[in-house]
C-alpha cells in the first residue's frame, strides 16, 4: 500500500475528474493521501475532502508564496481548523527564494509564526524550502520541539544529515525519476529508511513517463519504485516502509 503524503487534488485542474481519481487510487494501491493547504481556501478545502473520503487527511497552512496573508486573523482560523480530527499537519509552509514574490522579509515571519503554531499545538509540520537552505535551516534551529518533512527535498546530503538527526523526515517526488536527479538520488541513497516519505505533489513534479504533464497521486507508486531499486528493496516493500513513516509523522492509527 502507499501513501502520498503530499497532494493538492483540490487544485481547479482536478475540477473534471477529481471523483474519477479518489475512486481510482485504491485499483493504484494509494491507500492513503495527505491533501495540503498553501492558504485559507486550500487549507478548507483540504479539510472538506478529508471529510468527503475515509482515507485522506489534511494539512493546513500558507506557502510562502502566500506569506504576505499570514496575519493574526489567519493563524486564528488555522489553530480552529488544527482542532479537526481529520487534520495532522501545519503546512505547506517555509521558504522559497527561487522567485523570491514575496520577498525574504516577509516569508520569514510567516514561516515562523507557523512553526510558533505547531509549537504551540504539537503539531508536526510540511516544509517547502526552495533555494533558502541556510536561512531554512536556521529557524528550523529555533525549534527543536517542532519536526515534520521537508517535502519534494532539493537540499544536499549535508543538510539532509542535520535533518535526521533532528528528528526530521524527507520527502520525494517524481523528481527522483528524472535523469537530471542525481542530488536528490544521492540523499534518498543515504537515508535511514524510517526517515523516507513518498509523494506526488501533484498536480506538479509527474514522474516519469508522465513527466511535463498534469501528476496525480495515482502515480505515485512509481516514486517508491524508483526508490525501491535504488536501495535493493521492491516497490511493495518502499510503500509498506514509507506509509509507517507518513503514519508515525503525521500520528494516524
Ligand atoms: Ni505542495
Amino acid at each position: 500500500m502507499f501513501f502520498d503524503s503530499h497532494a493538492h487534488l483540490d487544485d481547479r485542474r482536478f475540477d473534471g475528474d477529481r471523483d474519477e481519481i479518489f475512486a481510482n487510487l485504491a485499483n493504484h494501491g494509494v491507500g492513503l493521501l495527505m491533501n495540503i493547504g498553501c492558504d485559507l481556501r486550500s487549507s478548507l478545502q483540504s479539510v472538506a475532502l478529508s471529510h468527503k473520503y475515509s482515507f485522506v487527511y489534511a494539512a493546513v497552512g500558507s506557502h510562502p508564496d502566500d506569506a504576505a496573508q499570514v496575519d493574526d486573523g489567519l493563524l486564528a482560523m488555522y489553530r480552529q481548523l488544527c482542532a479537526d480530527a481529520r487534520v495532522k499537519a501545519i503546512g505547506e509552509i517555509g521558504l522559497d527564494y527561487h522567485y523570491e514574490d514575496p520577498t525574504r522579509d516577509v516569508q520569514l515571519p510567516a514561516f515562523r509564526r507557523q512553526l510558533e503554531l505547531a509549537r504551540e499545538l504539537d503539531m508536526p509540520v510540511i516544509v517547502h524550502e526552495r533555494e533558502a537552505h541556510a536561512d531554512g535551516m536556521e529557524l528550523i534551529r529555533q525549534f527543536p520541539e517542532v519536526t515534520g518533512v521537508f517535502h519534494c527535498y532539493s537540499g544536499s546530503l549535508e543538510q539532509a544529515k542535520e535533518l535526521v538527526k533532528r528528528g526530521w523526515y524527507i520527502g520525494f517526488t517524481g523528481v527522483v525519476t528524472f535523469k537530471n536527479a542525481r542530488k536528490a538520488l544521492e540523499v534518498a541513497q543515504w537515508l535511514p529508511l524510517d526517515r523516507i516519505l513518498i509523494e506526488t505533489d501533484c498536480p506538479y513534479m509527474a514522474p516519469e513517463p508522465h513527466r511535463g504533464r498534469r501528476n496525480d497521486s495515482r502515480y505515485v507508486p512509481l516514486v517508491a519504485a524508483k526508490l525501491a531499486e535504488l536501495r535493493g528493496l521492491s516497490p511493495e516493500e518502499m510503500g509498506e516502509i514509507t506509509t509507517d513513516n507518513a503514519k508515525r509523522l503525521f500520528r494516524i492509527p
